[in-house]
């Protein structure tokens, strides 16, 4: 997993708890790299999980609880640092429907090494949109919280429907937003 994931992360914690925790939480865990990361590094993604799960035991939240947050807050950082992935894009399902062929596809250019899950997109008569998620990684709360956060960026008020049919690992899971 790319660091501008671990490191935003733990930004997130910082402006929310203070730097305190952020040390606290690194203190907790066994990490290969004692906390630090760098945002272009590529780093074992288990890492993440470990500092999550420890975050919920000191927090008392349900880890796909904060899982969900750190995906919606991400996506208004991604839009602070790659506007131009918003050039031209007025809501919040084109946005959706480009994850694959231009989002993520743009994400492979910058960061050759990037682990990134697959989404089979299908754009809806409704205006709304169909996305299967599926990964190597378990990272579906991950992409629902994400999900939210474009919804939220675009102001709109579409629901988010989750249909985990293959299974409850977090590795594959369909939205349907509409
Ligand atoms: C401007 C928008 C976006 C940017 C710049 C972006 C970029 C990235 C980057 C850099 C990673 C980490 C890759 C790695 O760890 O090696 C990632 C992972 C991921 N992205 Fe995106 N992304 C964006 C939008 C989205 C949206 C809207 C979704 C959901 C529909 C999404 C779903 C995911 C998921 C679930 C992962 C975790 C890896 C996995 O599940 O295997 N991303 N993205």
């Amino acid at each position: 997993m790319k660091g501008i994931v671990f490191t935003e992360f733990f930004e997130m914690i910082e402006q929310q708890n203070g730097l305190d925790e952020v040390d606290a939480l690194v203190d907790g865990c066994e990490l290969s790299t004692d906390g630090a990361y760098t945002s272009v590094g590529t780093y074992d993604f288990r890492e993440l999980v470990v500092l999550v799960q420890k975050l919920g035991e000191r927090s008392g939240i349900p880890v796909p609880i904060l899982i969900k947050a750190f995906g919606e807050h991400l996506f208004g950082r991604f839009h602070q640092k790659f506007p131009e992935f918003f050039d031209g894009v007025e809501d919040a399902p084109t946005f959706l429907a480009g994850i694959e062929d231009t989002i993520h596809t743009a994400v492979r250019k910058l960061y050759p090494d990037a682990e990134l899950p697959s989404f089979d997109v299908k754009v809806m008569e409704c205006g709304g949109v169909d996305l299967t998620y599926s990964s190597p990684r378990p990272f579906a709360d991950f992409a629902e919280g994400l999900i939210e956060g474009c919804l939220k960026h675009f102001g709109e008020s579409r629901t988010v429907r989750r249909d985990e049919a293959d299974g409850a690992d977090g590795t594959s899971c369909r939205f349907v937003i509409s």
